[in-house]
C-alpha cells in the first residue's frame, strides 16, 4: 500500500484517541483578523515587514506545540477590502509564504490555500510535492473554490463559474492531485550506483485523468513525497462543499456562529463521511476561535473596548468614500434591529453614551446585542446601577454589529475553557486560531493560553510528519 494510503479496515477509536490532544493551528493574517486591528498601538501595519511577523508567528506557534501554520488566499484586490477585510488588500501568496517558514521551523505542519477554479493542477501538485520534501513532510493543501468574482477577471475568464461548475472542476482537481502524488511508488527511488540503475521504471505510472474541467497525464516530475498523500483540508460551506469534504479532505473548516451550530454541522459532516464509506473519525472538523487573551479578564475586554472603538465608521473622511460599507451607522443599527421607525434613535452620536431608556427601544436584538457588548467588552449602558465608568457608546455597538466577531475573551482559563466545552459538546476536532492583531495578540495566546492549554491536554499531539499529528489516514484512491 502506497504511503498516505487509507488502510483496508478502519479501526475503531480507542478511548485513548478520543482524548488526544485537539488539532490546534495558526490562521494567519499579518495585518490582524479584526478590521481594527491592525490601528491598535504596536500592531504590525506594514506588509512590507511581513517577512520578519510571519517569522516570528511561525517561531512562536513552532514553540508553543501548535499542529500547524494555515494561511488563506483571495485571488483579487480594491478599495472596498480596506474597511471590510484589511487583511485581504495586499499579501504574500500563501505558497510562497509557508515555503519561507518551511526553512524557519523544523517541526510545524504547512498549510497553504489553492483555488481548484483557478490553479492548474498539475502545478499544484508539484509546488505541494516540492513544499512537502523541503519540509520533510509537513504541507497540507487547503483546498477553496474561491467565493470573489473579482477573480474571474485575474485569470482570464469572462466571469466566476457558477457553484455546480466550480465544485465539479474542484473534484477532478483532488482526482488529479492524487493520482500525480502516486505516480511514483514508494520504492522507485532506487538510486543503484554500481549497476547505474537510478528508478525502477515499473514503479513510475501515470496520472491519465481526461475529466470535464481537467485532464492530466502525470507522471508528476518531483519524487514522491515523504507523506505520499498530502492532507487535505477543505474550507466551504454550500452542501457540494459539504459533500466533497466528507468524500475527500482530511480537515473540514467551518465558519459557525456559535457552539449549537458547529455541532449540527459536524455531526452532518460526520454522517456525510460515514455514507461515502470513510469512518467519521477520519474526517477532523476544524471551527475558528478569536481569542482576546490577556493577564486579566477586565485587561482582555479593555482590548475588545479598544477594538471596537477603532472601527472606522461613516464619519468624517470616509463618508465620502465610495467604498465604504454602507452598515456602520447608527441608522443602519436601527435597520437591522427593526426600530428604523425611532428618529430619537436615528440622531444619536457614535460618542453619545447609550442610556437605559435607548436600550428599551431597541428591542429583544438589541438588548441581546447591548448584552454581548456588554460581556466582551465590558461595557455598561448609562443610568444603570452598574458602575459606568467605561459607559457603553453608541460606537461601540454599530461596530460590534456591523463587524461581527465570535471573541472568546478573557485569561487564559477563559480560553481553555471554551475549547474545552466546545469538544465536550462535540462541537469541533480542533480550531484555528485568530488574532485579532499581530504579532502582540498570537504572542498572548502562545505565552498565556497555550500552556493552560496543554495542561488540560487539549494542546500537543505528536508526529513527525503533519499527517501523523493530525492522525488522518483518509485517502479515496484515485
Ligand atoms: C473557515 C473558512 C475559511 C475559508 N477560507 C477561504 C480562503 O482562504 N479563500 C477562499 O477563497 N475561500 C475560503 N473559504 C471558502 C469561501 O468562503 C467560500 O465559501 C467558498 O470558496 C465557496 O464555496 P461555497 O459556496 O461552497 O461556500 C473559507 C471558508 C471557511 C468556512
Amino acid at each position: 500500500m502506497l504511503r498516505g494510503a487509507r488502510p483496508a479496515a478502519t479501526p475503531a477509536p480507542s478511548v485513548a484517541a478520543m482524548t488526544e490532544p485537539l488539532l490546534i493551528g495558526a490562521m494567519v493574517r499579518t495585518l490582524g483578523a479584526y478590521p481594527s486591528g491592525w490601528r491598535q498601538p504596536g500592531a504590525h501595519r506594514d506588509p512590507a515587514g511581513d517577512a520578519a511577523v510571519l517569522r516570528r508567528i511561525a517561531e512562536e506557534a513552532e514553540g508553543a506545540g501548535l499542529d500547524y501554520l494555515f494561511f488563506g488566499d483571495w485571488l483579487a484586490t480594491g478599495p472596498d477590502l480596506e474597511f471590510r477585510d484589511p487583511y485581504l488588500l495586499a499579501r504574500i501568496d500563501p505558497l510562497s509564504a509557508v515555503l519561507h517558514l518551511a526553512a524557519v521551523t523544523s517541526r510545524i505542519g504547512l498549510i497553504a490555500t489553492v483555488n481548484t477554479t483557478y490553479a492548474d493542477p498539475y502545478a499544484t501538485a508539484r509546488q505541494l510535492a516540492s513544499l512537502d520534501l523541503l519540509s520533510g513532510g509537513r504541507a497540507g493543501v487547503n483546498l477553496v473554490t474561491g467565493a470573489e468574482p473579482r477573480a474571474a477577471g485575474n485569470h482570464g475568464r469572462d466571469a466566476h463559474a457558477d457553484n455546480e461548475t466550480r465544485y465539479d472542476r474542484a473534484e477532478e482537481f483532488v482526482t488529479a492531485l492524487r493520482r500525480l502524488w502516486d505516480s511514483w511508488g514508494d520504492d522507485a527511488w532506487i538510486a543503484d550506483a554500481e549497476r547505474g540503475v537510478l528508478i525502477d521504471a515499473d514503479a513510475l505510472r501515470g496520472a491519465d485523468l481526461q475529466g470535464e474541467h481537467v485532464r492530466v497525464t502525470g507522471p508528476l516530475n518531483v519524487a514522491r513525497p515523504p507523506q505520499g498523500q498530502i492532507p487535505i483540508v477543505h474550507a466551504g460551506t454550500s452542501p457540494r462543499s459539504r459533500a466533497l469534504a466528507a468524500t475527500e479532505a482530511d480537515l473540514a473548516l467551518i465558519g459557525v456562529p456559535d457552539l449549537a451550530a458547529a455541532v449540527e454541522t459536524r455531526s452532518i459532516l460526520r454522517d456525510l463521511a460515514a455514507e461515502s464509506g470513510r469512518s467519521p473519525d477520519a474526517l477532523k472538523v476544524i471551527a475558528p476561535i478569536l481569542p482576546v487573551v490577556a493577564e486579566t479578564d477586565a485587561e482582555a475586554r479593555r482590548i475588545v473596548e479598544r477594538l471596537l472603538a477603532l472601527v472606522p465608521l461613516a464619519e468624517g473622511h470616509q463618508r465620502e468614500r465610495t467604498a465604504f460599507p454602507a452598515n456602520r451607522t447608527v441608522d443602519a443599527l436601527a435597520d437591522a434591529l427593526g426600530v428604523a421607525e425611532d428618529d430619537t434613535l436615528r440622531a444619536s452620536a457614535f460618542d453619545a453614551p447609550v442610556t437605559a431608556a435607548e436600550v428599551e427601544r431597541l428591542g429583544d436584538r438589541g438588548a441581546a446585542l447591548v448584552e454581548r457588548v456588554g460581556r466582551i467588552a465590558g461595557l455598561v449602558v448609562s443610568g444603570t446601577a452598574a458602575d459606568a465608568d467605561r459607559p457603553l457608546a453608541w460606537r461601540h455597538l454599530v461596530a460590534a454589529h456591523a463587524v461581527p466577531a465570535a471573541f472568546v475573551v478573557g485569561d487564559a482559563a477563559a480560553v481553555a475553557d471554551h475549547v474545552e466545552t466546545w469538544r465536550d459538546e462535540g462541537a469541533a476536532d480542533g480550531f484555528n486560531v485568530l488574532s485579532a492583531y499581530q504579532p502582540a495578540q498570537f504572542e498572548a495566546f502562545t505565552r498565556l493560553a497555550a500552556p493552560e492549554l496543554r495542561r488540560r491536554g487539549l494542546l500537543g499531539r505528536a508526529g513527525e510528519t503533519l499527517r501523523d499529528r493530525l492522525g488522518v489516514t483518509s485517502y479515496v484512491d484515485a
